[in-house]
């Protein structure tokens, strides 16, 4: 076991001096190659597995386009993102693509690049400035409306626990909005009773298995419903219920298509998910990126808070159009249903 270890974290060593180097091949300022288009991406997280794969199509497409693409991840921590962002400034890159951790805090960092002269891509999550260029995101009003719609559906009254994510994310209020505006109608005409209303902090599982648990014990386990922002704040939120052999007895929805969460649609513990093809985010974004860097603008089809976006499609998924993840090539069918 022990040798094992000790074999899987040279790996996971190399591994990251290989990244290491690969991404930043040219060194302080200077491209990879003379003529380069440099290009900085910030990311503040990798705990969802969908940031992991945001980030490892950006470094392919940029790769593919032959553009010096210098990456940093911040661990859903403001000060590190923040120095992270001013070391690629300082690095000279031509553009910024920046998903905040949190949605005010960066406008500092919008501010900064805009004195640099270097355009800012909020990427995913919008950062609340007038100084970003543009914002590329999925339709996350649309989220919210798809997980309301959904859950109101199966249970059009009851006992519901209602969860948001985090305050720091500027999505977490647009999906809240938008799943309320089909749970609030039923709560004003009382079919709906909102046991609980809980903001995720910081988005963690772990914040999700307290509120579900004291909402569970707070009303004798008479739940109906669970509004649960993402798979990962609805994985907190079943092991809570598990724990009450409660998996399973009502819907819950959720967001990003996880492995884990489609996983728990299968198994019937979790009832949908919605998928983003974030490869195609991602994909826009060096696109967009390269666009910018060479004077040019951004095509995009939508306004948010002023600044001119580009929102891609979200889509449901429950149990029975799993295919449209294993045919899109997002998840293969064994690592869903296993060999
Ligand atoms: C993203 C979600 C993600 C959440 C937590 C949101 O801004 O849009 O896809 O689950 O952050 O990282």
């Amino acid at each position: 076991m022990k040798k094992l270890f000790v074999v899987f974290a040279g790996i996971l060593a190399l591994s990251m001096i290989f990244s290491a180097t690969q991404v930043f091949a040219g060194g302080q300022g200077e491209p990879a190659v003379e003529g380069q288009i440099v290009v900085g991406l910030s990311l503040p997280t990798q705990r969802e597995e969908r940031w992991v794969r945001d980030r490892e199509t950006m470094i392919a497409e940029a790769e593919r386009q032959g553009i010096d693409l210098r990456v940093a991840v911040a661990d859903a921590d403001m000060a590190q993102q923040a120095s992270q962002v001013e070391n690629l400034l300082v690095q000279g890159v031509q553009v910024l693509i920046l998903a905040p951790h949190d949605a005010h805090a960066a406008t500092s960092l919008v501010e900064e690049a805009a004195a640099d002269g270097v355009p800012v891509i909020s990427y995913d999550r919008l950062i609340l400035s007038d100084l970003v260029d543009v914002y590329l995101s999925f339709d996350n009003e649309r989220v919210g409306e798809l997980q309301g719609e959904f859950i109101t559906n199966l249970v059009p009254a009851g006992n519901y626990i209602v969860m948001s994510g985090a305050p720091t994310d500027n999505n977490a209020a647009l999906f809240k909005r938008g799943a309320m505006k089909y749970i609030q109608p039923l709560a004003d005409s009382g079919d709906i009773n909102i046991v609980s209303e809980r903001a995720v902090d910081n988005w963690l599982p772990e914040n999700a298995l307290n509120i579900v648990e004291n909402a569970l014990t707070a009303n004798n386990n008479q739940v109906d419903a669970i509004l649960a922002p993402n798979d990962g704040t609805a994985g907190g939120a079943i092991q809570a219920l598990a724990a009450q052999g409660l998996a399973g007895g009502f819907p819950i929805t959720g967001q990003d298509a996880e492995l884990a969460g489609v996983r728990r649609i299968v198994e019937g513990t979790q009832s949908m998910t919605i998928f983003k093809d974030t490869r195609e985010l991602g994909t826009a974004a060096i696109q967009a990126a390269i666009t910018l860097a060479q004077g040019g603008s951004v095509e995009t089809n939508n306004v948010v808070e002023g600044v001119p976006s580009l929102l891609l499609t979200p889509h449901v998924i429950t149990a029975d159009n799993i295919d449209l993840l294993i045919d899109s090539g997002y998840l293969s069918r064994s690592q869903i249903y296993g060999d």
